[in-house]
């Protein structure tokens, strides 16, 4: 079985941020949110893993492949323009071959284990399988509908008066019957070659779907508060996998300091990851914090923050629910008040009163 992770589309939910990272390499808990997606899938068993681009970001994906710390086996393959899900899936087919596959939409965190979704694909061995998780805002997805027996009798893109609060999770297992249900539809009003409407096709043919319902949390990052979500999630595992492996926290509980970081006057408040060669002087760092390698702050608070590399802050009351691009610049001349939310892209500079 092979894997399939889509990481291209635009980003214009989460742009200017998207206009020079895409949203899929933003770091959480200090590692880009698609190592998360590698870690599930080789953990999975699945080893060969194609990876769904654009064309703009390939160079950004190839440069962070040579940084993942285990050993991948991936082809990256070039969806030209963001036609939908469905188009990205029908330009992996040579790729893909006569294999079954599991679909990942590279923008979707969860905590449940994926070996167990996969495993139970195999010995299913149906032609499809989904994953399920109930909503507060089904809208925001695609939706599925099951009959009294459980069993999936219909799924719908994003429908204004959802049936159901059962939202599609963004992993899916086909067999190879699915490129004949995408050869057969239509794009959707919003002009994308849509899965749901794929699958739409299979059960329409009688065909069987099996479906999971997530037990863990899942987050679809989409919005700017998904990946700070994404991001406290991320820093808890991290932390729970050192606790266990009963690695001491010589900073304080649940902090994490990298390698030739100085912390000087100031105070941190964990769950939070500090990157190596970060000076924080005269500050107060609180939870849900990660700072990415090469950051200085100074005289300044942060609040539930993401800061990725060469990030400088100085003299500035609170920043908070932020996003901080590489190389950033951010600072006060005279005593910054009152909180800041910032969503800064890299070499952005920002002069606060
Ligand atoms: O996250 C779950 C939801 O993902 C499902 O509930 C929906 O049924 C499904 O259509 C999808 O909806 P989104 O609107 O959230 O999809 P999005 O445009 O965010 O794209 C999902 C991933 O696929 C993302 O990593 C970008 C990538 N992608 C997207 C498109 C449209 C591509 O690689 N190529 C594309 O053409």
């Amino acid at each position: 079985m092979k894997a399939l992770i889509l990481v291209g589309g635009l980003g214009t939910r989460l742009k200017p941020i998207t206009d020079s990272i895409p949203k899929h390499l933003i770091p959480l808990g200090n590692r880009p949110l698609i190592f998360y997606v590698f870690d599930k899938i080789i953990d999975s068993g699945i080893k060969d893993i194609g990876l769904v681009v654009s064309p703009n970001n390939k160079s950004f994906f190839q440069d962070s492949l040579d940084h993942y710390d285990k050993g991948l086996n991936i082809s990256i393959i070039i969806q030209e323009q963001p036609l939908g899900v469905a188009h990205a899936v029908s330009i992996a087919k040579d790729f893909l071959s006569d294999d079954s596959f599991l679909l990942y939409l590279g923008d979707n965190l969860f905590k449940d284990n994926l070996k167990v979704i996969v495993d139970d694909f195999k010995k299913g061995s149906p032609d499809a399988s989904i994953v399920l998780k109930k909503v507060e805002n089904p809208s925001s997805f695609g939706v599925a509908e099951r009959d009294k027996s459980g069993q999936i009798i219909k799924v719908m893109e994003k429908p204004p008066n959802p049936p159901t609060d059962l939202a599609v999770v963004g992993i899916y297992c086909f067999s190879p019957i699915i490129h004949k249900a995408i050869g057969e539809i239509k794009p959707s009003t919003r002009g994308e070659l849509e899965i749901t409407d794929a699958i739409q096709y299979l059960l329409d043919e009688n065909i069987v779907i099996l479906s999971t319902e997530l037990t863990g949390w899942w987050l679809d990052c989409g919005t700017f508060d998904d990946l700070l979500l994404g991001n406290q999630k991320v820093i808890k595992k991290i932390i729970l996998d050192l606790k266990n492996q009963n690695i001491q926290f010589p900073y304080g509980s649940e902090i994490i300091v990298g390698e030739n970081s100085k912390i000087i006057d100031s105070v941190i408040e964990g769950p939070a990851i500090i990157g190596e060669n970060c000076l924080l002087q005269n500050s107060i760092i609180e939870k849900n914090t990660s700072i990415q390698s090469n950051s200085i702050v100074i005289n300044s608070k942060l609040q539930n923050s993401i800061l990725m590399g060469n990030v400088k802050i100085k003299n500035i009351n609170l920043i908070s629910d932020s996003i901080i691009g590489n190389h950033c610049n951010i600072e006060s001349k005279k005593s910054h008040k009152g909180i800041s939310k910032l969503i800064l892209g890299n070499n952005s500079s920002k002069i606060l009163d």
